[in-house]
This record gives C-alpha cells, sequence and structure tokens, in this order.
C-alpha cells in the first residue's frame, strides 16, 4: 500500500481510466458479435471476414480490459489515489459503492467470458450477458455523479481525472 496519500490522481491512472472506458463502451455497443460468431460457428463453422473479426475483437478487448484493470489496482495499491473531494456523507459512500462494483464487474465480466468461451460453462455465459445492465446502470449513475460534481457542486473532482494537476 501507499504510505502517503497523494494530492492527485497519478497520470497513468488517468490515462488507464479512460482507456478501460473506451473499451467498455465499445464492449457494450458490439458485444452482439459474439453471439452472431457463436451462431456462425454452430450453423455451417464457417462466419464470414466481419464476424469473425468483431468476435476476435470482442475477445480482445475484454482480455486488455481484464489485464488493464489488474494494473490499475496495482498502480493504485502502490501509489494511492488522492482522498475524495468533500462532499455529504452519503454522497462520499455512494460514489465508493459505484466505484468498488464497477472495479467488481471489470474483473468478474471478462473472467466470465472467458470461462463461457474457453470452458464451455454455460452458466459463466448467463452472469456475463447480466454485466450489460449491471454495466449500463452503473456507467450511468457513474457518469451522472461525475457531472453534478462539475456543473452542480463545480468542485475539482471532473477535472483531476482528466489532468494531475488540476
Ligand atoms: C469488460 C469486458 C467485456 C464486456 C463489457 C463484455 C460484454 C459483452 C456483451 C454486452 C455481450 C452481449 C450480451 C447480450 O447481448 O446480452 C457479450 C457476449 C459475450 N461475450 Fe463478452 N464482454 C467482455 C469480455 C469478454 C471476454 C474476455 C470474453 C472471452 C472470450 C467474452 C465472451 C463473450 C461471449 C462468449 C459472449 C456470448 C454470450 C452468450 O451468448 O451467452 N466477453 N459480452
Ligand atoms: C466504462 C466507463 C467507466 C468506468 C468503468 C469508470 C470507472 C471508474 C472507477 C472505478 C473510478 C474510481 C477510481 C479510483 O479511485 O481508483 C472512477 C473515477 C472517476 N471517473 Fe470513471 N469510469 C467510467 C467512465 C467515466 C466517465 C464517462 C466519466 C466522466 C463523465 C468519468 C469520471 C470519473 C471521475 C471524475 C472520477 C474521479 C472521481 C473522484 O475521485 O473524484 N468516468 N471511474
Amino acid at each position: 500500500m501507499s504510505k502517503t496519500q497523494p494530492a492527485a490522481y497519478s497520470p497513468v491512472h488517468i490515462l488507464i481510466h479512460w482507456a478501460i472506458a473506451a473499451l467498455i463502451l465499445f464492449q457494450l455497443v458490439f458485444g452482439e458479435s459474439m453471439k452472431d460468431l457463436e451462431r456462425a460457428l454452430r450453423g455451417d463453422g464457417t462466419p464470414d471476414a466481419v464476424t469473425a473479426f468483431m468476435g476476435n475483437a470482442h475477445i480482445w478487448v475484454g482480455i486488455a480490459v481484464l489485464v488493464l484493470t489488474v494494473l490499475r489496482l496495482v498502480v493504485r495499491a502502490r501509489f494511492g489515489v488522492p482522498a475524495p473531494v468533500p462532499a455529504s456523507r452519503l454522497q462520499e459512500l455512494a460514489a465508493r459503492a459505484v466505484h468498488g462494483l464497477l472495479y467488481l464487474l471489470m474483473i468478474v465480466v471478462p473472467l466470465t467470458g472467458l470461462a463461457a468461451w474457453f470452458g464451455g460453462i454455460r452458466e459463466a455465459g448467463e452472469i456475463h450477458e447480466l454485466g450489460k445492465p449491471l454495466f449500463i446502470i452503473l456507467i450511468a449513475l457513474h457518469v451522472a455523479g461525475a457531472l453534478y460534481h462539475h456543473f452542480a457542486l463545480k468542485d475539482r473532482s471532473l477535472m483531476r481525472m482528466i489532468s494531475s494537476r488540476a
């Protein structure tokens, strides 16, 4: 664990936050591609080039999310994160809960995808699909919180996830 609490998020933490956000949005928008690939493989066994490409992209982007999340948790444990911006006790608890649940999904969703695809575990596939609505709800709450801080409370919360100097 870090010994002192930093004044800002490190550039690495910020970079990984936005890289993971972009990759997860890609997965949520194009997730159906895995179902198309499964259907094609179950059908005549030869997916067309787009289906094969998008299916492979889903697997590799998902693995990238998992690796980057582990890296981010290591960076977080090693260098720490700044103290929460002052807010009510309830808001701090809500933010902490949403962040914790997002981290949980960022680990569980790729792992269940891998278990379903490579291990053929059907239950893992069912849990994996649940990740979609859960991610959408949590991201909506998270973004609403970030915008509320920025536009209503007018504090530095959003800016400090954009620049280490904020
Ligand atoms: C953060 C990472 C990931 C996200 C957000 C994600 C998201 C999704 C989404 C939205 C779907 C479509 C679900 C639906 O339409 O109901 C899906 C399906 C699927 N994904 Fe992922 N995925 C991720 C990582 C992975 C990985 C690493 C694999 C490994 C191969 C994988 C394998 C699958 C499979 C096999 C399906 C089809 C599930 C089924 O038909 O039951 N996913 N994923
Ligand atoms: C898939 C999308 C996203 C995921 C999974 C995600 C995840 C997270 C997580 C887990 C944290 C906690 C950081 C830590 O303490 O280690 C965080 C912080 C933050 N995120 Fe996101 N995020 C996403 C998208 C966004 C978007 C679109 C915005 C802006 C509108 C945003 C703004 C922020 C801000 C401002 C913080 C810092 C809060 C603070 O400490 O004051 N995030 N995010």
